[in-house]
């Protein structure tokens, strides 16, 4: 058939030709698929601990709901609800924790972010041919610049705008927008923002701002405002709630015996962690000039059973402050509950107290939207982008100061029509849920049809 001289260039055509069916069919797939099945993939990256951050998890949820395959990657600090553990559509991908040495903060900020770089790079490669990539800003670095970059691989990104990362350094360096870290900060947020394929935000008002300060298209920006979780919902009618505060488990001992709901005796929640821009001694001077009130002017005041439910770095401090007062009307009760309990207490509750406050003004928190949930009534400090979701004398009331929220809680507490006004407000709020949002913004964005 050939010729003896033939032969070795036949075997080195054989050769070459298995050589391009393994680099065709194989070693090109691997390097630009890695091992995606077939269903569309998404990669979120939450650089916080995922347990923590109730709105990337209902993202994940959400995507798997619709049958794709989501790489959640994140840290793993506390631990994963189990929804999102139990999820077979869900892989929880985790960065390791870096920790702090002692030394300079500037060295180990600089090691924090390139053992971030590591293992992120790390796991974007075992992750590659994924169609979208959804990260939330803040935190930018180095999340967005290597986000932005993985996009040559095909993967379409889409950024969530919880806040803005540079207003949120501003505050750590006291205000100063000129301190060079946040410059920097600045400078990657506002340059790379623009190559996002597509564009979520919190607020109608960080939307305004993104499209006014970084030049973003206001078509192309959709609001996904957050909304409260299927396990926050309001109490159903026919359960009797004066019975259930005196014997869950969770709040035991926390309810005085004279208590009487019926005499109008109220309870009220707020969650907190202790932080310097969440003053929970706004409440408590709120509360002692109640106390006050009562004994001065009023003996009839209803009386208020006050949770205070979370932990902190501040919270020693307020436990002793309550400690230390002669409380005669009011009741105040620190709690640290597990995130299965903190829903069912919210619904027992009659009015949520909310202390935060923006450092950007363009968010807003999450636990407003946890207590309307659930159907209470909010009482919450004022900034503007608040009236997006609370509406005074309409499903809340707001307040500046501690004289403010002494007057709200006069007017919530003693006024049956002013409660049953708000409750309904609340209520109204409460069927607005998260599935809806997602999918109408998800929609106009066409990541979904
Ligand atoms: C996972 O995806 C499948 C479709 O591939 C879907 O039928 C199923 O409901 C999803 N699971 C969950 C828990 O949403
Ligand atoms: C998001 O914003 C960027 C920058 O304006 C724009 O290029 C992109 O098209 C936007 N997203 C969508 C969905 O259009
Ligand atoms: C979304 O709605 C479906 C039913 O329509 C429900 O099964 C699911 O739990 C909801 N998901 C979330 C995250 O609330």
């Amino acid at each position: 058939m050939f010729a003896e001289g033939q032969l070795p260039w036949v075997a080195l055509m054989v050769v070459i030709y298995a050589a391009v069916t393994i680099v065709a069919y194989i070693l090109v797939p691997y390097l630009f698929y890695g091992n995606r099945s077939t269903k569309k993939r998404i990669i979120i990256y939450v650089l916080g601990d995922i347990g923590h951050s109730p709105r990337m998890c209902y993202h994940a949820l959400s995507f798997s709901e619709r049958g794709w395959q989501v790489e959640l990657c994140g840290y793993v600090e506390d631990t994963i609800p189990k929804v999102i553990e139990e999820d077979s559509n869900i892989t929880v991908h985790a960065i390791p924790v870096y920790k702090a040495e002692k030394g300079s903060k500037l060295v180990s900020m600089v090691k924090k972010v390139l053992s971030q770089i590591l293992s992120i790079s790390k796991q974007l490669w075992e992750l590659r041919g994924s169609d979208y990539l959804l990260m939330q800003n803040p935190p930018t670095i180095p999340i967005l610049p290597m986000a932005v970059l993985y996009r040559i691989t095909g993967c379409k990104l889409i950024i969530d705008w919880h806040n803005l990362g540079y207003s949120i350094l501003q505050m750590k360096f006291s205000g100063s927008f000129y301190h060079p870290f946040v410059v920097v900060h600045f400078l990657v947020e506002y340059f790379f923002a623009k190559f996002a394929t597509y564009n979520l935000t919190v607020t109608k008002a960080m939307k305004d701002y993104l499209v006014k300060k970084f030049g973003l298209n206001a078509k192309s920006v959709a609001v996904l405002y957050d909304r409260p979780a299927a396990q926050f919902r309001p109490l159903s009618k026919d359960v009797d709630r004066a019975h259930l505060l005196k014997s869950e488990s969770y709040i035991k001992g926390s309810i005085p015996e004279d208590f009487d709901l019926k005499q109008g005796d109220k309870v009220i929640v707020t969650s907190t962690s202790f932080t310097p821009d969440e003053d929970i001694g706004v409440l408590l001077g709120a509360l002692k000039i109640y106390e006050n009130s009562y004994a001065k002017f009023d003996d009839k005041l209803p009386r208020i059973v006050c949770f205070i439910t979370g932990k902190g770095p501040l919270k020693q401090q307020f436990v002793e402050q309550v400690h230390d007062f002669k409380w005669k009307r009011c009741k105040i009760n620190f709690l640290w509950l597990t995130s299965e309990d903190y829903p069912k207490l919210l619904r027992l509750c009659d009015y949520g107290i909310s202390l935060h406050t923006s450092s950007s003004g363009l968010d807003l928190p999450m636990k407003i939207l946890d207590m309307l949930g659930s159907g209470l009534p909010v009482i919450a400090s004022n900034y503007p982008v608040l009236d997006e979701l609370l509406q005074h004398n309409v499903n809340g009331l707001k307040f500046l100061d501690r004289r403010e929220l002494h007057g709200s809680l006069m007017f919530a507490m003693q006024d049956p029509n002013v409660y049953s006004t708000l409750k309904d407000g609340a209520l109204l709020e409460a069927e607005n849920r998260w599935n809806s949002s997602w999918e109408s913004a998800m929609r106009e964005l066409k990541i979904i049809i």
